[in-house]
């Protein structure tokens, strides 16, 4: 096992464990993480972010050996609404976005603070051709590149994300489920709480830290609400706490904006219009048809119930860019983030891309 430490001046972040010529083999790793359990845990206090790289994990099942042979802890239930398989008992596939639209920054579950995973791991065995590289936010200089007006309300405010769930499956116009050539469908709150039985839905929703509220076509929108900065459980660090900018009906489209700016690629601009239109689109719909609103499959607002304006959204997506290294892929790396300081995202992609997770 090798130890790289991250150099500030590489711009280099990343506590990185490698292994050492022939020793790549499985078993070596699993003896060098019992043999060195210590940096694994000071690499992820120090820097929030530890990569294990250059060992042969191939399978998820591999991946939840390493898992809970770091954290024993390690979950069996996603309480989230990600769209996302169950693999193995403690392992998952990352969010079936489509591979032509990038996923904002975020950390995951921080709608449900009471949920929130204190760590995330991911694991890649097989790597895209071009793209799909995970942005790593370092979330602790977010709040103080924004603009000094908005960062006196995020001190100062909660957000509340609300999710929307017809009683049935079905599709959306929501720029966020835009798939092309058309919209993908909608779980329907029965099929997300498992139950049809509103009590049950209630109970569950309340123990997450949100509010029902049922609509005369049997609809249901949840609230959550979250703090925007917080203090880490063991550091006491005060941090940006990694609110998903999807939730808002203009993140997707500015993220797309930076993804494009950034790849410089014909399809990453594409799908920037398309997603601007889209968005446009379901804007004006809304002027028309005000009650519309209620229906977005995802919305957010401040605690007071005031609007975060587009370029509040575009502020932030912006910082998460600036605090961002991007993280490049190779066959069988494993990534440890903390989720309370480092958020992630991921980036367009061609190709298959596979990559699991786990949560402790
Ligand atoms: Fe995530």
């Amino acid at each position: 096992m090798k130890i790289i430490e991250p150099h500030k001046e590489l711009n280099q972040s990343l506590f990185m464990i490698t292994a050492k010529q022939n020793c790549t083999d499985f078993d070596s790793l699993i003896d060098d993480l019992n043999n060195h359990q210590y940096e694994v845990e000071s690499g992820l206090r120090n820097y929030g972010a530890v990569v294990i790289r250059g060992y042969e994990v191939k399978t998820p099942e591999q991946f939840q050996q390493v898992g809970l042979n770091i954290f024993p802890d390690l979950r069996n239930q996603y309480p989230g609404g990600a769209p996302r398989y169950k693999v193995a008992e403690y392992v998952w596939t990352a969010s079936s976005v489509p591979s032509y639209r990038s996923i904002c920054g975020h950390t995951e579950l921080s709608y449900s603070p009471s949920e929130q995973p204190p760590y995330i791991l991911f694991f890649s065995p097989q790597v895209a051709t071009s793209g799909g590289e995970t942005p790593i936010i370092n979330l602790k200089s977010v709040l103080s590149d924004l603009p000094e007006q908005l960062q006196q309300k995020c001190s100062h405010s909660r957000l509340v994300t609300k999710f929307f769930w017809a009683s049935t499956q079905k599709k959306l116009f929501d720029v966020r489920s835009w798939k092309w050539p058309w919209f993908s469908s909608r779980k329907s709150w029965k099929i997300v709480f498992k139950t049809e039985d509103k009590g049950l839905v209630e109970t569950k929703c309340f123990d997450a830290g949100g509010q029902t509220e049922w609509l005369a076509n049997d609809g249901l929108i949840v609230d959550y609400p979250m703090p925007i900065i917080g203090a880490h459980p063991i550091t006491k660090e005060i941090a940006w706490t990694g609110w998903f900018p999807w939730f808002h009906i203009w993140g997707v489209c500015i993220d797309a904006w930076f993804a494009a700016k950034y790849q410089r690629k014909l399809r990453s601009w594409l799908v920037f219009l398309t997603l601007f239109l889209i968005t446009f689109g379901q804007i004006c719909l809304e002027k028309l048809i005000p009650e519309r609103r209620k229906y977005r499959s995802l919305d957010v607002v401040f605690e007071d119930g005031s609007d975060l304006s587009f370029w509040d959204v575009y502020h932030i997506v912006k910082s998460y860019w600036k605090n961002t290294e991007l993280f490049s892929w190779q066959e069988g790396d494993i990534v440890i983030l903390d989720n309370y300081r480092m958020g992630h995202g991921r980036l367009p992609f061609t190709g298959e891309r596979k990559v699991y997770i786990a949560f402790s």
